[in-house]
């Protein structure tokens, strides 16, 4: 937490930016950055929502309970508004919390980012429990390879289409229906500010996961992101308010990519070759260049053909791709260490969970218990 905020304050303000923000999924990844972009950068007040479990008295809690307990405190100390709720981010109950903190304490939120990643969803209308899964669409089983990240071993993989349900149930997840049902709410409520803007995140990748992710179920559930991100965008700008956008980031370590098959393999190789070039980031230096470069700052998007911001850009450089291509056939058991970055993966991983950082004595006792001041 506190790498990520000396990291924002290190580039210096974000002119412009956000006041007041709502990042949905705020606990973790994308999320966590964008809430720390936002404080840090511009100063803002931000209400965080995530689903954690919190700890209690000789129990853990999960690590964004911790990631959002250390942002509270540090907040307090810099004198930074932050409140949090953690709860079901698709119930109305959670959308009605929301809307009534925002209407206490900041009356009007002006930036809102939808970074959910969740296995499951039980739709606030039906009651049905939707589940997302991750496998091709179409007719053919998906065949490559993956790390063992148990083992550290290369091991293949084979996946099966999904069935038409599997591919509803995915885009009912991780699609833009609830994403759609926030902004409602909040302009139903008179909570988004004149000039607010909202935007999710998507991700496009290499050509090695795109039969499992860009053509898989996952990419049909971000093809509704991206069609819901049009009408969004045209109701606010017909009521005269902002904007709904779509940023396509990098490939990141992190608890939602680390369980997509294929992945973390790639991650692996692509952080080797974007190290190599110089032009490696994670998620705080991505929400960083995004909103100083592209969101705020007096600067505007740079949309590509089909109206998304792109972070990717490094990422997708053909000079980076070309080497994925050259080395991705190559990769064994033997070799993984060296001609990928695995052991950056696994850092990164541990990193999450708040393992592996100097100067913490982690046989140490501590008081598991924290609560969000
Ligand atoms: P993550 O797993 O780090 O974070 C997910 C967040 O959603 C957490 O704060 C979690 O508490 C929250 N959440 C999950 N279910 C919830 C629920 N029912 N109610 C409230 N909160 C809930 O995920 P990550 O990787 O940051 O993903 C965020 C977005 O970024 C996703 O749309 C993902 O597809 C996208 N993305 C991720 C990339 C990656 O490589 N990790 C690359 C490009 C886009």
């Amino acid at each position: 937490m506190q790498q990520q905020i000396d990291y924002v304050k290190s580039k210096g303000p974000i002119k412009d930016g956000p006041k007041n923000a709502l990042i949905l999924g705020a606990s973790t990844g994308f999320g966590l950055a964008s809430r720390i972009t936002a404080a840090y950068g511009s100063g803002a007040k931000t209400i965080g929502v995530f689903f954690e479990r919190p700890s209690e008295p000789d129990r853990l809690g999960t690590a964004g309970w911790y990631n959002t307990a250390g942002f509270h405190a540090a907040a307090k100390r810099d004198g930074l508004y932050a409140k949090s709720i953690n709860g079901d981010a698709f119930s109305d109950e959670v959308k009605r919390q929301v809307i009534d903190l925002i209407k206490a304490d900041l009356k009007q939120v002006d930036l809102v980012v939808y970074s959910l990643a969740s296995p499951r969803r039980t739709h606030p209308r039906t009651g049905a429990v939707h589940k997302s899964c991750l496998k091709p669409t179409g007719t053919k089983t998906y065949v490559s390879k993956t790390v063992d990240t148990d083992n550290s071993v290369i091991v293949p993989v084979a996946i099966e289409p999904a069935t038409e349900q599997e591919i509803t149930d995915t885009v009912a997840v991780m699609g833009g229906e609830d994403w759609e049902m926030w902004i409602e709410a909040l302009n139903a409520a008179g909570v988004l500010a004149p000039g607010a803007t909202t935007i999710a995140y998507d991700y496009i990748g290499p050509e090695v996961t795109w039969d499992v992710y860009h053509h898989g179920t996952i990419g049909r559930a971000k093809i509704h992101l991206r069609q819901t991100a049009k009408r969004l965008d045209a109701q606010l700008k017909a009521h005269g308010y902002g904007r709904a956008l779509i940023s396509v980031n990098k490939a990141l370590v992190t608890q939602a990519s680390s369980a997509i098959p294929v992945v973390p393999l790639y991650i692996s190789s692509l952080y080797k070759i974007m190290k190599a070039k110089g032009i490696h980031e994670g998620t705080i230096e991505q929400i960083q260049r995004l909103f100083a470069t592209q969101l705020y700052n007096g600067n505007s998007v740079n949309f590509d053909s089909e109206g998304r911001a792109r972070i990717d850009d490094w990422e997708m450089r053909p000079d980076v791709q070309e080497e994925v291509k050259k080395i991705w056939p190559q990769i064994t058991t033997e070799n993984l260490r060296t001609i990928t970055d695995y052991d950056s993966y696994e850092t990164e991983f541990l990193k999450l969970f708040g393992f592996g950082l100097p100067g913490i004595d982690y046989d140490a006792d501590v008081e598991p218990h924290v609560t969000l001041e």
